[in-house]
Order: C-alpha cells, then sequence, then structure tokens
C-alpha cells in the first residue's frame, strides 16, 4: 500500500501540468510555480512531512520528491517560453508598422541667446590678441566696486549709479571694474585680461534695466600708451562690426581711468545705402552710438591696489554687452533681450 507521501506526490504530479497550462499570463505562470515549490509550497510541505516517515524509507522518499520537482521546474519552464513565444508572435502579428508614414515633428531646438553670442564673440576677438578671461563674483565688497578705483565714498558716482546694497553692507557689482582691483590685488604685472559679467543698477526705463551685462578688458604692462588701446579698439571694431566701421574717441571721465574717454560706433540704424548717417531716435540724431568707456588706467588706482605707477601702465575699457548686440543685430529695444520671447530669440 502507499504511504500518504507517495499518494500526495502522485496526486500533484498529475495535476501541475494542468495547472501551469492555464496561467495565460507569466505573472499567473509565476505564481502557480511558487504555489508548488515556494517555502509554503506543496511540495516543500511534502518534504518537510518526510520527517514522519520510517528513517530506512526516507532516502527512497527524498529521491522520489526530488524527481517531481525537477518535472516541476522544467514544465514550468518550457510554459515559461511558450508564453514568451506567444507573445512575441502577437506582437509580430499585430498591425505592421508603416515605414513610410511621415515622422512626428521634432520640437523646436532652442537659440542662443544674443548676449550669450555677442559675449562669446567679443571674448574670441579678445581672446585672439591675446587677453585671458577672467572671472569674477556678482556681490562685492564696496572697495572693489569703488573705493580702490577712486570713487571717494561721497562721490556723485556712488550716488549716480544708485546701487544694490546687502544688508551686510556688500553690494551687487555696478561694473566689471571690480575685476580690475581683484586683479590687481591679487597678482603682479604684466597682465592682460577681459572679465564679461552681470552687472545691477537701480535703473529702470525704457533703455536701462536693473540687471545688464558688461565686459571689462584692462592691459598693464610697461610702456603702455593710449596708442596700444587706440589699436585694441581699432582691431575690436573691424572684427565685430566689420572693415572700415567708423568709430570715435570722445573724451571723458571715469575716476579710475587718466586720460577717459567714452567710444562711439557708427549708427547701423540711420546709415543710408551711400553709407552716410541720415540720424534717427536710436543715435539721438547723432549719427553716432557710444559703445564703451576708456582710459589709461589712473596712478591712484595702481597706488591703491599696491602696483608701482613709476613703472607700470596700463589701459582699461568696459562696454555694455546689450549695446554691442543692439548694433551688432539692429535690435530697436533693450527690453526685448529680457522677455524671453521665443519669436524674438529665434531670429538670432
Ligand atoms: N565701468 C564703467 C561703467 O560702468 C565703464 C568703464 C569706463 C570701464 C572706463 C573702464 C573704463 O574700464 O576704463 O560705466
Amino acid at each position: 500500500m502507499d504511504s500518504p507521501i507517495d499518494e500526495a506526490l502522485a496526486r500533484l504530479r498529475a495535476e501541475f501540468p494542468a495547472r501551469f497550462e492555464q496561467a495565460t499570463t507569466e505573472q499567473a505562470l509565476r505564481d502557480e510555480n511558487a504555489k508548488i515549490l515556494g517555502k509554503k509550497g506543496e511540495l516543500t510541505a511534502i518534504l518537510k512531512d518526510m520527517g514522519k516517515a520510517p528513517p530506512e524509507a526516507r532516502k527512497a522518499i527524498g529521491e522520489k520528491v526530488n524527481l517531481v520537482k525537477q518535472e516541476v521546474e522544467k514544465t514550468f519552464h518550457a510554459c515559461l517560453a511558450k508564453l514568451a513565444k506567444a507573445k512575441r508572435d502577437a506582437e509580430l502579428n499585430a498591425r505592421p508598422f508603416d515605414l513610410t508614414l511621415p515622422g512626428r515633428e521634432v520640437a523646436p531646438l532652442g537659440h542662443k541667446h544674443p548676449i550669450s553670442i555677442v559675449r562669446e564673440e567679443v571674448v574670441e576677438i579678445f581672446r585672439g590678441m591675446g587677453f585671458a578671461v577672467h572671472d569674477g563674483p556678482d556681490v562685492d565688497f564696496e572697495e572693489n566696486n569703488f573705493t580702490k578705483l577712486g570713487f571717494p565714498p561721497d562721490h556723485p558716482a556712488t550716488d549716480m549709479q544708485d546701487s544694490f546694497w546687502t544688508t551686510s553692507g556688500h553690494l551687487l557689482r555696478t561694473h566689471t571694474s571690480n575685476i580690475q582691483v581683484r586683479a590687481m590685488t591679487t597678482q603682479a604685472p604684466p597682465m592682460a585680461f577681459i572679465a564679461p559679467g552681470s552687472v545691477f543698477r537701480r535703473d529702470d526705463d525704457a533703455t536701462h534695466s536693473p540687471m545688464f551685462h558688461q565686459l571689462e578688458a584692462f592691459l598693464i604692462d610697461e610702456n603702455v600708451s593710449l596708442a596700444h588701446l587706440k589699436g585694441v579698439l581699432a582691431e575690436f571694431a573691424e572684427r565685430m562690426y566689420g572693415p572700415g566701421t567708423p568709430v570715435r574717441l570722445r573724451p571723458s571721465y571715469f575716476p579710475f581711468v587718466e586720460p577717459g574717454a567714452e567710444v562711439d560706433v557708427a549708427c547701423v540704424f540711420c546709415k543710408k545705402a551711400d553709407g552716410t548717417r541720415a540720424g534717427c531716435n536710436m543715435c539721438k540724431h547723432t549719427g553716432w552710438i557710444e559703445i564703451l568707456g576708456c582710459g589709461m588706467i589712473h596712478p591712484v588706482v595702481f597706488e591703491a591696489c599696491g602696483i608701482d605707477p613709476e613703472k607700470w601702465t596700463g589701459f582699461a575699457l568696459g562696454m555694455g554687452l546689450e549695446r554691442i548686440a543692439i548694433l551688432r543685430y539692429g535690435i530697436p529695444n533693450i527690453k526685448l533681450m529680457f522677455e524671453s520671447d521665443p519669436r524674438f530669440l529665434a531670429q538670432f
């Protein structure tokens, strides 16, 4: 007579193939398999019952259980493969993929902002002349932004520029000229740097934005003269706006240069076919648009930064990148550059 274990094994062996066949999904198949071979599975339970059998019968039972286990595993894997094949066949027999259909439109790519384009161009032009690129913080000490550049504490320029001060007495830099001080107080001449960056002023109207972009350039060496500055300016204007672009220097005042000048480029907005300028609102009917301030670095700046003004001379210039872009592309309104309007940005 068969033992209860034999009977249980025989029943399981007869039943399990049909149970596997009925599973129509991989998950159902795995669940069924776990019901038999899992920790609390039926075959596992039978194996545990083996302890109740007489010791001399255990080996034979163990062998039988193992045989059934192997059968279950084999069938399980065969069913698994069958399900996978059925799934793949269904995919292959489904409606075919039509390779001749037109593709979906790719979302339009972003564009570089005109300020970024112009900044990269200006940086490349100056790098070509041997200037290295310097970086600096947007928030700085008063002495780097004003004092060491020759602005006395009550100088009208500090007032005029109307700066953003932090509660700790720092300020958002009002110009990139702070990088001149940072370079001169940490490095010994000779040096030639440019420094692009954001600057901040309490200004907000049709032609001013409270945040805008500048690029500073300065060069310090022995025997640097105004002629070197003019040469660099001419090279810059030619590379930026094309050969023969008219440029002019007007004497001007900045506390950190002597002599100081402003540089104008011929207005692109009212240029006529014959090259003459009619005058327009953009250039306030002068035919010229200012693009930068410049000059020979003032001896008081050298002294404040610990550089011997008897030995070293240098020039500096600072330009507004919005202005450069306006002239480069004929953009009529500075505000357009801060509105993130894709119809505007897509034009560059
Ligand atoms: N920092 C000046 C401004 O923001 C521009 C400037 C003028 C920079 C003359 C210079 C310079 O380096 O020499 O208006």
